[in-house]
């Protein structure tokens, strides 16, 4: 069962179970993936049960992730949204590095539009700098060049990446915002409160990281929670995710088929009351 979200601000209706292509590179991001084939198989399988939203960047990889979604997906079904992201780039050395001047934004939002075959995009997130936690530092000046990229018909919404709730506010006095991309999941839950005043403003929030990113969720209370429902840990932190609010679009990240499976399942569990307590004091 994947229940749907649509923003106020968008004339899209998102399934609330997405999936996230950042996997579908090499190891550490970077390059080609060790099994391309498998690669296309995740994204055409994940479609075919229902998802209608991908989210990736031209940084992935670099490149090779947008190019992998386009040879299996394009010409891209009618309700599916693919959301970028810009405002990194890749070094070299597989370094991850900001990249916002107008220059790099703009040439961000072309290497999408060429390595995924679209004219216009339909959403793209402002990725703010920032590794561990957002810097907080004002947005104005990112902003203004993709407000003249949607101006020039090359985006059609915008979204937020990495950012606190005064980034939020302050981008909400420039322009409508339709999703905000934050790390968040059962153990690391900053945006508690950015979650519910987006939610009552009809804004998406994406959490990255869903399941943890590179070190995945461990916990007694999770693997306690698992063996009860006869699920798995995975399934649980996705569905405690979208219980958490109704403006939760989850995007758990897969290389695997069988593990793009399991994620989707999760939209079918149920959590009790007594179980999203016990998952809440994690
Ligand atoms: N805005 C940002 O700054 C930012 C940062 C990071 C990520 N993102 C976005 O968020 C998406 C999700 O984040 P993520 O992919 O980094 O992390 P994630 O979804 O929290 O976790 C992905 C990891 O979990 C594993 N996994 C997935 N399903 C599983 C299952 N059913 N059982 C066991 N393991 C499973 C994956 O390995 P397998 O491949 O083996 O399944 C992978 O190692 C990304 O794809 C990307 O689009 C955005």
């Amino acid at each position: 069962m994947n229940q749907q979200y649509q923003p106020k601000h968008a004339d899209i209706v998102f399934n609330r179970i997405g999936y996230g292509a950042m996997q579908l590179a090499g190891p550490h991001v970077w390059g080609p993936p060790k099994d391309r084939a498998a690669a296309l198989a995740v994204l055409r399988e994940a479609v075919e049960r229902g998802v209608n939203h991908i989210d990736t960047s031209d940084f992935y990889g670099p490149h090779v992730t947008n190019q992998i979604i386009r040879e299996a997906l394009h010409p891209y079904r009618d309700d599916l949204t693919i959301v970028t992201k810009i405002g990194y780039r890749r070094g070299d050395d597989q370094s991850w590095l900001p990249a916002a001047s107008a220059q790099e934004l703009r040439a961000a939002v072309h290497d999408n539009l060429r390595n995924l075959g679209l004219e216009v995009l339909d959403v793209v997130n402002y990725r703010a700098p920032g590794a561990a936690a957002p810097d907080g530092q004002p947005l104005a000046e990112p902003l203004s060049v993709l407000l003249r990229m949607k101006k020039e018909g090359l985006i059609r919404h915008i979204g937020l990446s990495n950012v606190t709730a005064e980034q939020v506010k302050e981008a909400q006095q420039l322009t409508d915002i339709v999703c905000v991309q934050n790390q968040y999941n059962l153990a690391h839950r900053g945006d508690d409160a950015l979650i519910d005043t987006l939610a009552a403003q009809g804004i998406a929030y994406v959490p990255f990281f869903p399941l943890g990113g590179f070190s995945p969720l461990q916990s007694e209370a999770l693997t306690r929670t698992a063996a009860a429902l006869g699920a798995t840990t995975i399934q649980v932190a996705l569905a405690w995710l979208l219980q958490r609010a109704p403006n939760i679009l989850v995007i758990p990240g897969t290389s695997s088929l069988a593990h793009l499976r399991e994620n989707l399942a999760a939209g079918a569990l149920q959590l009790d009351p007594a179980t999203i307590a016990a998952l809440n004091a994690i």
